[in-house]
């Protein structure tokens, strides 16, 4: 089982590439599939849903070693230019890994994949299928069709390349997804309508798409069912969430939370990511009455400044993100609040990044991400011109991070002497005695217990901070198994 990290949404993005992690004992005479997951945790999300894929059609199994794979797949993200860059680097030491091994396949998915197509086998030869994030679902076919034209001359052999956007197909033909632990992501839909004018998801991953009411209710009674406690809803912008129910009526994303809220098990909800325009009051009444919220939300807002907002096309000022928020600490008090910032958008001034300086300052962020602005080819953005020096970006950069930073640790020392609602996950390492969890704000929890409270959750007052992501406590209160 892994701990969640100090990350709380989709922006772990690119900055990080992960290997989704084998849940089977390797056997030599098993076939075996390595996945490099880069970008987002629809991305991470995606990767497993791959892996349960061929292990259910081929019996492949999963192998956090590269060098005894019979399949790589990439599962790439185009958010930024350096995450794209990592791409044809990454191919570039597979090649090699080709040359040795003929027999070996290689599989570029995800976002890169949709905006190349098969300008990645032009740039890379040695690729053997390119699939998009909707049509990973048909990966069981695409290696069948590539195993079938093997010993075909090259002249007969047709690229395998399928970036399409089939609907939400994709979910019907997913295998239920295997569970590992305590927490459990669950995508209710796909894709963004949003547009920022800096962005590729919408062209990358296409319009949004919600999955049915009933298949997301279904897919979280069986995950409850199996032992997980903690679920998050995966969606590059959740409170989009339109899901059919079965009679033909709408289930909006408040709707869809209480209904998540009553399945039996599920002790804590989490969601990301969502844009400050849809977050209603309705969902800001979810936090009111539903106890398994957690106290953290992420709510990009890119900007402190109403100019560079409106060149992103965001569609709000700051004073109705600055309301929202109000609203909602209103309703929880002790709400971690994180969110993503864009430094260096192009036309943005020493006063407007000021403004963002001063509003990351006022509305007292936690752990937020910044970036600096990337020019993505096909964006309405990447048309408006950029006079300010790269130096500067970073310095502005800098400056953020450092802001942010130790307003991150602000919020862990904070913690001293509180009392925290904490998943409990898994014995020490170190200390059979010493159990650790996470809080509602992603900071890790130690005490001393007994490893039979795992997968339950308690009242923890913290005694000592120990770094900026981890606490120590005692424990308060043990409450029974939410099942
Ligand atoms: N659906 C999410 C965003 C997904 S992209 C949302 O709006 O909430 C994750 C983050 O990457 C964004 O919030 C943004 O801060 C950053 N990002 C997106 N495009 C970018 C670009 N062209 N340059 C720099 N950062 C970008
Ligand atoms: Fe991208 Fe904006 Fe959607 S940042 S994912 S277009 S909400």
């Amino acid at each position: 089982m892994t701990v969640q990290t100090f990350i709380p949404s989709a922006v772990k993005a690119a900055s990080e590439n992960t290997v989704t992690q084998p849940m089977h004992t390797a056997d030599v005479s098993i076939k075996k599939l390595y996945i490099e997951t880069q970008g987002c945790q629809m991305n991470e999300y995606d990767s497993h849903r791959m892996a349960d894929l061929l292990g259910d059609s081929h019996g492949y199994v999963l192998t956090d070693n590269p060098n005894e794979a019979d399949i790589l797949l990439m599962n790439t993200c185009s958010i930024r230019e350096k995450a794209q860059e990592k791409v044809f680097s990454g191919l570039g030491r597979w090649r090699k890994l080709k040359e040795q091994n003929p027999d070996l396949v290689i599989g570029v998915g995800g976002c890169v994949a949709s905006q190349e197509g098969d300008n990645i086998q032009k740039r890379a030869p040695y690729v053997d299928m390119v699939f998009g994030p909707q049509t990973l679902h048909r990966l069981p076919q695409m290696l069948d069709q590539h195993q079938a034209q093997v010993e075909k001359p090259k002249k007969e052999k047709i690229k395998l390349v399928d970036i399409s956007f089939p609907d939400i197909e994709k979910f019907d033909f997913l295998p239920e997804p295997r569970v590992e632990g305590f927490k459990a992501f669950v995508s209710i839909m796909e894709g963004c309508s949003k547009y920022c004018s800096f962005c590729v998801v919408p062209y990358t991953r296409g319009e949004e798409v919600s999955r049915p009411l009933d298949d997301v209710l279904a897919e979280i009674a069986g995950l409850a069912e199996k032992g997980v406690r903690e679920i998050s809803l995966l969606g590059q912008n959740v409170n989009g969430y339109r899901g059919e129910t079965f009679d033909g009526d709408i289930c909006t994303f408040p709707e869809l939370l209480r209904l998540v809220a009553e399945i039996p098990g599920i002790g804590r909800l989490r969601y990301t990511t969502s844009h400050p325009l849809e977050f209603s009051d309705d969902l800001i009444q979810c936090y009111r009455d539903l106890p398994q919220m957690v106290s953290h939300l992420h709510l990009p807002v890119q900007s402190g400044s109403n100019d560079v907002l409106q060149a992103m096309k965001r569609n709000h000022t700051i004073d109705v993100y600055i309301d929202k928020i109000a609203k909602l600490r209103k309703v929880r008090p002790d709400m971690h609040l994180s969110s993503d910032f864009i430094i260096g958008f192009p036309g943005e001034t020493d006063a407007h990044f000021a403004e963002t300086l001063q509003f990351i300052k006022d509305l007292d962020f936690d752990h937020s991400y910044s970036f600096v602005y990337s020019k993505r080819p096909g964006t309405p953005a990447s048309e408006l011109p950029d006079n300010t020096p790269e130096q500067v970006k970073k310095d502005r950069l800098a400056q953020v991070q450092q802001v942010i930073k130790q307003s991150s640790i602000d919020k862990t020392d904070a913690m001293l002497g509180k009392i925290e609602r904490v998943l409990i996950e898994k014995v020490s390492d170190k200390d059979p005695n010493v159990l650790i969890g996470t809080a509602d704000n992603t900071r890790l929890v130690t005490f001393i217990g007994d490893a039979a409270w795992i997968g339950r959750f308690a009242e923890i007052e913290i005694t000592e901070i120990k770094t900026l992501n981890l606490v120590y406590g005692e424990l308060l209160n043990l409450e029974p198994d939410v099942a």
